[in-house]
């Protein structure tokens, strides 16, 4: 039987460094996806020196389409299965930044990229029996505010961060319904605040805010615990659409639960990338 493989996105640090390392110990052989090579290749020595086990970095920027279009073909050459896909890539950004294709980078990066990425690694999924689909979402998002007139060009900071985040939780419902009869398991995870690379910027919020955010957070091997429950845990302990946190469910709010919204902006979403 080939190995079982489980791509995690933005493996090189913090929760997905932790996730591709537990993946490797449990052998899941993992492709590391990460934007920077280098660090990837540093982060990938330490997993093997840990775990004994070998794994594969792949090269891509969520921000850019052509790279996430690149790093897909260059996978499904290679591979010929995909048992999990944990999306964990994602920054906040406390200035106004673009992705490549001018999308704002929040947005653009933890929606639209983590969205044409899983889109285009579905022929692996849909190969491989019983595979799953981890979104690594956030508690920000039950908070988050979409402007549906123009939901890619939206803020920066918190407001960008908890639109992102809805719009993944909205992806994973979506998803979920899309897939259901199809056998792959699409869930959502918030995975607590950590202490990571996460909370960067110049701006004098982010300097007031970061001390905040790192007090009494979890170490990111604690913040991993639950997407991992979620990849590997029995088939009879998981459904599919939900955001989990502590390994549970979270009953979702109404702002989760908008039907129009959600349908509204996965249109948009594949619009775009439909070109
Ligand atoms: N830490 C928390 O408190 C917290 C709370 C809720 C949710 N989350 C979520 O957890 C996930 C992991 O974050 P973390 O806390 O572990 O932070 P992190 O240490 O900064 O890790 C984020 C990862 O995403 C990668 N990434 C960022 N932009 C990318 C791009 N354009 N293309 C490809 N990769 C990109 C980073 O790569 P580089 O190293 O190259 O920048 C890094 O590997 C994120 O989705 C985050 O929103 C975190």
């Amino acid at each position: 039987m080939p190995p079982k493989i489980a791509v995690v996105t933005g493996a090189n640090s913090g929760i997905g460094f932790e996730t591709a390392k537990e993946l490797a110990a449990q052998d899941y052989y993992v492709v590391m996806v990460c934007r920077n090579l280098n660090k990837a290749a540093r982060s990938a020595q330490i997993i093997t020196q840990q775990t004994g086990a070998a794994v594969d970095i792949m090269q891509a920027d969520l921000a850019s389409f052509a790279s996430i279009h690149n790093f897909a073909q260059n996978y499904l050459n290679r591979y010929d299965r995909l048992d999990i896909l944990i999306n964990n890539a994602g920054l906040y950004s406390d200035s106004p930044q673009q992705t490549e294709d001018g999308y704002e980078l929040t947005m653009g990066v933890n929606f639209l990229g983590t969205y044409l990425l899983t889109r285009l690694l579905l022929p692996a999924l849909l190969k491989t029996e019983k595979s799953r689909i981890v979104n690594i979402a956030s508690r920000a998002g039950f908070y988050g505010k979409i402007n549906l007139a123009k939901p890619f060009h939206g803020p920066h900071g918190f407001r960008g961060y908890s639109a992102s985040k809805l719009a993944q939780i909205w992806f994973t419902i979506s998803l979920a319904e899309e897939l259901k009869d199809k056998g792959i398991l699409v869930n959502a995870v918030s995975p607590g605040r950590g202490a990571t690379n996460i909370w960067r910027g110049e701006s004098l919020m982010m300097k007031i805010v970061r001390p905040f955010m790192l007090r009494s957070a979890q170490s990111a091997a604690e913040c991993a615990k639950t997407g991992l429950y979620v990849a590997l845990a029995p088939e009879d302990e998981i459904t599919t659409g939900l955001t989990f946190e502590k390994s549970k469910p979270l009953p979702y709010n109404q702002r989760c639960l908008d039907y129009q919204p959600r349908q509204q902006l996965m249109q948009l979403a594949q619009d775009i990338i439909q070109g």
